[in-house]
């Protein structure tokens, strides 16, 4: 038997809709993409969505506004912007390719968000920005951070890249914030691959992020018509207003992703359900002698999971390693959560990230006592339930 992280991604109908978009020949972005923005837009209560070729440039586009010169209220150089150390690459080089400096924050063991306390106590006068990093499908208090965010002047950015359709006090996740970044990697909520997509309220933002994904230029109508007086001089086909990327997905990532999200809630559904039957078969075994753990559910989260997490006992940290490699074996897939403490990667130092060599005790505990296992979108059979969870019994065995 084998349990990777996802199986049968896509449907023979999302294949068809990709398939549909390449024989059109209309390959380049187009008019899927516009549709499915709307969509997610309307469906996550944001006014716009932007599609974009990954969550990494979602991420990168939401720097790249917040520093942006059209944007009045902007980050400027050496500006801190505080963000959880349980984080992803792409979550904190946009920070700093954009000369702005990350202040790292430990998270809560509760729910492997930002530490709300200790946020607090590492704003300075230099604070400007918080990015929130939401794990797994789950967030911190997001009223309390609202407030805090609030009481201090400071702009939210929300990395919702493992979080589409999870909500918090039945507000969804991404939409809290200035702007919210999503991802449609293979084993995400939803997928085309490759893909992603960043949300705004604002219309001034969004045109700023229109002309970045796209080389700068100005192509909209509404953002087209403020330049008139250029006409005379530059072809307005080429009118180029902002600096600028080329982020753009294809009409094949928006056919896949669209046909995709016409199922987000039964995916939800499911994997909510294979999470419940995992964990309630393994700490109903008699062989349960909480040898691993797994999160509870906080108050007001409605999370959409994308992985089970799952904390080894103390005792066992030792065997952590060889215990992976036994379940790697048995074909059942691990990861790290995110990517553990992120201030232990040779990037951190290779860019003096760390020079006062801060320790950070709840994201160390994660990495060395915790990793993930994937949560299909359909639901499991018993048997395979019963596999999976037997197996992830036996590190006291191996
Ligand atoms: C929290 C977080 N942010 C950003 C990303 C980057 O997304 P992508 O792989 O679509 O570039 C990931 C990747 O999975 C992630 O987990």
């Amino acid at each position: 038997m084998k349990y990777p992280l996802l199986s049968n991604a896509f449907s023979s109908r999302d294949i068809a809709e990709g398939q549909k978009v390449l024989k059109s020949k209309q390959i380049t972005m187009s008019h899927k993409t516009k549709i499915f923005e709307k969509k997610f837009a309307n469906y996550i209560r944001s006014k716009y969505a932007i599609m974009v070729n990954s969550g990494s440039s979602a991420n990168l586009l939401a720097f790249s506004l917040m520093t942006n010169p059209m944007r009045k209220n902007r980050l400027k150089p050496g500006d801190e912007v505080i963000i959880p150390v349980v984080c992803w690459s792409t979550s904190l080089w946009p920070i700093v390719q954009h000369g702005l400096k990350p202040i790292f924050v430990d998270i809560s063991l509760s729910n492997l968000n930002l530490d709300l306390k200790k946020l607090e106590n590492s704003i300075t006068k230099k604070t400007k920005a918080i990015l929130c990093v939401h794990v797994l499908g789950l967030s911190s208090n997001m009223i309390k951070l609202l407030k805090i965010a609030k009481k201090y002047n400071l702009i939210i950015i929300e990395d919702t890249c493992e979080s589409f359709g999870s909500k918090y006090k039945n507000k969804f996740l991404g939409t809290f914030g200035d702007v919210g970044t999503f991802s449609f990697y293979y084993s995400h909520q939803i997928t085309s691959g490759e893909g992603g997509m960043i949300i705004c309220n604002n219309i001034r933002d969004y045109e700023i992020l229109l002309s970045l994904r796209s080389h700068g230029w100005a192509r909209d109508k509404f953002i087209l018509k403020k330049y008139k007086k250029y006409y005379s001089k530059i072809d307005p086909k080429f009118l180029f207003v902002n600096s600028g990327y080329n982020l753009r997905p294809t009409e094949i990532q928006a056919a896949l992703v669209l046909s995709q999200f016409k199922r987000k809630n039964i995916f939800k559904k499911n994997r909510n359900f294979n999470r419940n039957l995992i964990i309630k078969l393994v700490i109903e075994d008699k062989k349960y002698q909480k040898q691993i753990k797994f999160l509870n559910v906080e108050k007001n989260m409605d999370p959409s999971w994308f992985g089970l997490a799952i904390l080894v006992d103390k005792k066992f940290i030792n065997k952590k390693k060889k215990y992976l490699k036994f379940l790697e074996k048995k074909g059942i897939e691990t990861r790290p959560i995110i990517s553990g403490n992120f201030i232990n990667q040779p990037a951190i130092k290779l860019y003096g990230l760390n020079k006062k060599k801060y320790n950070f005790n709840n994201a160390q505990m994660i990495e060395n006592q915790g990793f993930f296992i994937g949560l299909h979108t359909q639901k499991m059979s018993n048997k395979l339930a019963e596999y999976v969870s037997k197996n992830l019994l036996k590190i006291n065995e191996i």
